[in-house]
């Protein structure tokens, strides 16, 4: 085994090293038989650092006779064993025939399902293909780009719109005249502001390539005051209404949304693929243990046979970013960390996923914690951040959104970075979800609906954050609370997170769903909810 491989295995064994320990390690000579030692030494310290380890190898000193004693009890067994075997071997031909007998004695089914197995993984060959992920490309964040950039998101949603047959009288803003009033008519416009009157009446900002109009939702229309809280600032959506006055007087509003006849693509045959999401590695708080259950699962070496037998069939691991902490992404963040270089970061991380077997397709998109773009769409982790990462065959490292085609399921990963920004900008959904804001996603046809907010936007030539396909699984992270639902056949999985509650969560009440995520079977697009704090 070289150091990498015994590194490997100390994290597998569920130990994390401070920065610091790290190098000391890696600048031993024998580095090989200290981690042998903190391996034997049985430490009950999960986050070692210099001095845990030079503790344990003044402790084995110490022992160093109790140890040499213990090898020559060994070497006596050894010898003993040895004589033991001899003695079989001039064992009687019936004694052997029931040696043979015990063998089988083994239970047929386990066999038969070992050979399943066996054959099952020579048999399911991958079959992913990346339809889109965010190219790097340079942007230039000024007036112009950004207007080219909601020219083109106007243009794009609005040929959905044009396609619906329930629209009549489709108007532009130039069409509707100061003096001449003209009833039910259809106008797909940006909304550019909306705010309540004290009065109770809605006044809605819209703008389309041609103008500008204001709009109105009467008080005396409560079923369409209390839908307006849905719509977004930034949006494109079609209002249908009278015009009267130099004001649009809404009756109906339409969203771009996703049509019911949609129908979901399954896999040809039985398929697993695992979702998860915020792993945070360098974090105080990442959750080290229940992270190695899920590598376990895959690996079919949980102690419980049962999700053996679940993880066998895993083909997918889908990661919707924060792999790692990061660096500087809040106010304070370095008390939190427990390593603070990203790169050591990325290395722990690779350590986990180099443990997974191979023939797994895992699929990794950033995050907001990750070293990438922050502006959305965000492009794939930077390699100088994560150098082993790149070098695993099986890892693929996409940019968020991706559209991707596993088994012919389309599936479409995003981080979520905007669910937050649309939790509070509508009142009726509760802060602490996840589903609600990617179903007002799909309705909107975009990822980042809302401009300006704590989402920042990347003002590329063409809106790529519209949802230009519609995914058979919608998959995101980020709110580390996980939650599933389905939205006009539309599976929607929010996978939660690795890392326990951190002391901003606390202070901003936030609850994590902690190890609690999602393996979906893509023959039928049924998940299952798996918690790996209740797994063996
Ligand atoms: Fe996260």
């Amino acid at each position: 085994m070289n150091p990498s491989q015994k590194l490997r295995k100390l994290v597998a064994e569920g130990y994390q090293l401070t920065p610091e320990a790290f190098s000391f390690l890696n600048s031993l000579e024998d580095i090989d038989s200290v981690i042998d030692r903190i391996l034997s030494s049985g430490t009950s310290k999960l986050i070692l650092s210099i001095d845990d380890i030079k503790d344990i190898i003044k402790k084995e000193e110490n022992i160093e006779v109790t140890a040499e004693i213990d090898e020559l009890d060994k070497e006596k067994m050894k010898i003993d064993e040895q004589e033991k075997k001899e003695t079989i071997s001039q064992t009687s031909v019936s004694e052997e025939v029931e040696n043979d007998v015990v063998i089988e004695e083994q239970p047929l089914q386990t066999k038969e399902e070992e050979h399943q197995t066996s054959v099952r993984k020579e048999q399911v060959s991958s079959d992913l293909k990346v339809i889109y992920s965010p190219k790097v490309t340079q942007t230039v964040a000024s007036a112009e780009s950004f207007r080219q950039y909601f020219k083109n998101r106007f243009e794009v949603i609005n040929s959905y719109f044009s396609k619906r047959r329930d629209i009549k009288n489709r108007v532009s803003t130039s069409d509707l005249e100061p003096n001449k009033n003209r009833d039910n008519v259809s106008l797909v416009a940006i909304v550019t502001k909306i705010q309540n009157t004290r009065k109770g009446n809605v006044i809605i900002e819209l703008e389309d390539l041609e103008g500008t109009v204001i709009s109105l939702i009467h008080v005396s229309k409560p079923d369409l005051v209390q839908s307006s809280q849905f719509i977004l600032e930034d949006s494109v959506l079609c209002f249908v209404g009278s015009w009267r006055n130099k004001l649009l007087n809404i009756n109906e509003v339409l969203w771009p949304d996703i049509p019911y006849t949609h129908k979901p693509n399954y896999s040809y045959e039985e398929v697993l693929a695992l979702h998860i999401s915020d792993i945070h590695v360098g974090s105080k708080n990442f959750a080290g243990k229940l992270f190695h259950k899920a590598i376990n699962l895959i690996n079919g070496t949980l102690q419980d046979e049962k999700y053996n037998k679940v993880g066998e069939k895993i083909k997918y691991l889908f990661v919707a970013g924060d792999v790692v902490d990061g660096i500087g992404v809040y106010p304070g963040q370095k008390d939190d960390l427990m390593l603070d270089n990203i790169q050591l970061q990325y290395h722990l991380a690779t350590e986990y996923f180099d443990q997974i077997r191979k023939d797994v397709e895992i699929v990794i998109i950033p995050g907001n914690h990750d070293g990438a773009r922050s502006a959305e769409p965000q492009t794939p982790i930077q390699k100088e951040f994560a150098q082993n990462l790149f070098e695993l065959d099986n890892v693929h490292l996409l940019g968020s959104p991706c559209y991707l085609k596993a088994h012919n399921v389309e599936i479409m990963l995003n981080h979520g970075n905007s669910i937050l920004d649309i939790n509070a900008a509508i009142p009726a959904i509760p802060h602490e979800t996840s589903i609600p804001a990617m179903r007002e996603m799909l309705k909107n046809r975009h990822l980042v609906p809302i401009y300006g907010k704590r989402t920042p936007i990347a003002p590329t030539p063409t809106d790529e954050l519209i949802i230009s396909r519609i995914p058979d699984i919608f998959h995101t992270g980020h709110t580390h609370i996980a939650g599933d639902d389905r939205y006009k056949g539309v599976l929607l999985l929010n996978s939660g997170t690795f890392q326990y509650q951190t002391s901003y969560q606390k202070s901003m009440n936030i609850n994590p769903t902690t190890g609690l995520t999602y393996i979906v079977n893509l023959k039928n697009l049924e998940r299952s909810k798996i918690n790996f704090n209740e797994i063996n």
